[in-house]
């Protein structure tokens, strides 16, 4: 007779029954071939067991909590902040200091910047990882780790770390070994012998960082190798045909699940898979891998879901989610980059188009199990990715549209209200990004150079239109550090050699905590806008039909310069009405009541509206949750 199963044996067995058909299936496909398939099979199967056997009491709890509320993370109480532990807090116990402000702002998850040990030196703000299983000893341990996710936990905010899946630091122990030439190790990365191959490979490659990181390959004469480096030369990329890298990727992955971490965010997916004659990018076998990951979570950390990072147009980006073959199986959340764009594109061509058509075509009104980080700016550049298709449809040129749009941002188009810097100008592909704070790049900056009270203004005003547009949208919205109170442009980093080649640190600010002691009481611009973010987490906690899950759905107001959605909440629609110019604007009544509003009550100031002569007037940048 058999021995009978513990309970928590016989969890482990269902939740493995559960999802082994997102599992294996997809790494039959991936490495079945290989010879090595049967043992890497037991070896995952053992990791997963350890991994559960390991799992903290406290986490299971949470893993059956929130197998009981699955929706956790869609619910309108959620709100994210972002930020940089060493230019927020200093290090991570004295992150915990600090909550009383975070929840002062109403944030309820809270992503540590990549916190993981980095390669000394430039670490491409710490995403060049040389070892996974220790923290950053500028910041604090492991056990820091542990302590502070506990007492997050404690407060109801969840924690959300980086794991940098595409590649590692070349300081990493495996790359290291694979430089010293063992076999087993170069197999862990793409290493070529001769430039044949890479060359073939770049004829279809496009470049990220071309200004300083030209090219996607690296060759070392010490090692005989061209080694595929897609980010910066210190950055190798995994080899993810390889099964013992997805093992310990895994492994990696599930022990950060056990000190308590809630969110996982899978950096820069979209690179994971190589094909010749491709982009190499969002290849379907990233989509299997990704399925697969988060099969594994699921079986051993089930509490723990997976942001994936994925800047691709939003065809491309849909997948991430699930869409298609994985429908609910792939990632819980993906940043949401054409809503972002299309927030920087109307607001500069107070026009909203472009964002009606792009948002109101390519984007399902729901997701499965899934749901979008929502942002307007965070800690990378802005690319300005409006497809030539999509620009077309509105009768204009992509390329001419994105180049402007750069114009406008880095302030040198006439009449910019921007304040921003190029970032990777490719003169080849006529490509170029921008950094920039919120503030500076919604004026504020300016505003404030030209001693413009009606212009500084304005800026505080474009800022929380921003906000109440990520927080209604459907997701979770995230709040920038800094961008609470409408810090513009840092310029400091110039001065750092490890920082001055990359102008993203110009949005990268140390938090001036003198100024944040002035929110409540203050008339500055960071204090309205501060007080003004805070008014905007707190309605939507209130707003029961904001959760993720109702349906989004974008109209067309007929007005150029107003931008809506219905949020489609069985309780009751919610129209997010936005006012992407600094004029005075209207929608009629009839309009709103027939997409449906009923109430007339605006329920981000939760005031009536008043419609006169049939008209609801909208001031500049006007933002409204009509219900
Ligand atoms: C991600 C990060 C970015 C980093 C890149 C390479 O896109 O957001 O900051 O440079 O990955 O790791
Ligand atoms: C590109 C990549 C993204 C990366 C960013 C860094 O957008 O797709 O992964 O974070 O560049 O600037």
């Amino acid at each position: 007779m058999a021995k009978p199963l513990s309970a928590e044996d016989e969890i482990f067995a269902l939740r493995l029954e559960r999802s082994a058909p997102d599992l294996w299936p997809m790494l039959e496909a991936l490495y079945g071939a290989r010879a090595e398939y049967p043992a890497f099979r037991a070896a995952l199967l053992k990791a997963l067991r350890r991994a559960w056997a390991d799992r903290p009491a406290d986490l299971k709890h949470l893993d059956l909590k929130r197998d009981l509320e699955p929706d956790w993370f869609q619910r309108p109480d959620m709100a994210g902040y972002v930020f940089y532990i060493d230019r927020f807090a200093g290090t991570i116990p004295k992150v915990l200091e600090r909550l009383d402000y975070l929840q002062d702002l109403g944030i309820s998850y809270v992503h540590f910047m990549p916190c993981l040990k980095p390669r000394p030196g430039d670490s491409d703000g710490g995403y060049s990882v040389m070892d996974y299983r220790a923290v950053n000893p500028a910041l604090g341990t492991m056990a820091d780790l542990e302590t502070a996710a506990r007492a997050l936990r404690d407060r109801g905010i969840s924690l959300c770390v980086d794991l940098v899946l595409n590649h590692t630091a070349k300081e990493h122990a495996w790359a290291k070994k694979a430089a010293k030439g063992e076999r087993k190790y170069q197999d862990y990365y793409l290493m070529f012998d001769s430039e044949t191959m890479p060359k073939r490979f770049e004829e279809t490659l496009v470049e990220v960082f071309p200004d300083n990181a030209p090219g996607n390959f690296t060759h070392y004469p010490q090692i005989g190798k061209w080694v595929w480096t897609t980010f910066n030369e210190h950055q190798w990329d995994l080899n993810w045909a390889n099964p013992q890298v997805f093992l310990e990727i895994v492994e990696v992955m599930l022990h950060l699940a056990n000190k308590g971490v809630d969110v996982l965010r899978l950096d820069a997916v979209a690179f994971m898979w190589k094909r010749p004659g491709t982009r190499c990018q969002s290849e379907p076998e990233v989509h299997m891998i990704l399925q697969a990951l988060r099969a594994c979570s699921r079986i051993a950390a089930p509490a723990v879901i997976h942001l994936a990072e994925a800047i691709v147009a939003p065809a491309e980006m849909l997948p991430y989610l699930g869409r298609g073959r994985h429908d609910g199986r792939e990632g819980n959340l993906a940043y949401h980059n054409s809503l972002m764009v299309q927030f920087w594109s109307a607001l500069a061509t107070r026009d909203t188009r472009l964002m009606t058509h792009v948002l109101g075509t390519h984007f399902p009104d729901r997701l499965t199990n899934a749901t979008y980080a929502t942002y307007i700016r965070c800690h990378d550049d802005i690319g300005w990715a409006v497809t030539d298709e999509d620009a077309r449809a509105l009768g204009f040129s992509g390329h001419a549209h994105r180049a402007f749009l750069s114009d406008f941002y880095d302030g040198s188009f006439p009449g910019s209200f921007a304040r921003g810097a190029l970032f990777q100008v490719n003169p080849a592909t006529g490509d170029k990004r921008v950094s920039g704070s919120f503030a500076s790049l919604a004026g504020l900056e300016k505003g404030l150079a030209d001693a413009d009270p009606a212009e500084v203004d304005l800026a505080v005003q474009r800022i929380l239109l921003g906000h109440a547009l990520i927080a209604s949208f459907g997701g979770i919205p995230l709040i920038y550090m800094g961008d609470e109170l409408a810090f513009t442009n840092d310029h400091s980093y110039l001065s750092d050699p490890s920082h001055a080649h990359d102008s993203r640190w110009v949005h990268r600010p140390r938090i001036d905590w003198a100024l944040a002691a002035t929110r409540h009481t203050a008339e500055t611009p960071a204090a309205r806008v501060f007080r003004g973010t805070k008014a905007i987490l707190a309605r939507r906690r209130t707003t029961p039909g904001l959760h993720a899950a109702h349906p989004t759905q974008v109209l067309q107001t007929g007005v150029p310069g107003v931008f809506a959605f219905r949020r489609a909440a069985p309780i009751g629609a919610i129209l997010g009405l936005f006012n992407f110019t600094e004029g005075w604007t209207q929608l009629s009544e009839t309009w709103a009541r027939a997409e449906g509003a009923s109430l007339m009550h605006d329920a981000l100031s939760d005031h009536p509206v008043a419609a006169p002569q049939g008209q609801i007037a909208l001031p500049p940048y006007a933002r409204l949750w009509l219900t």
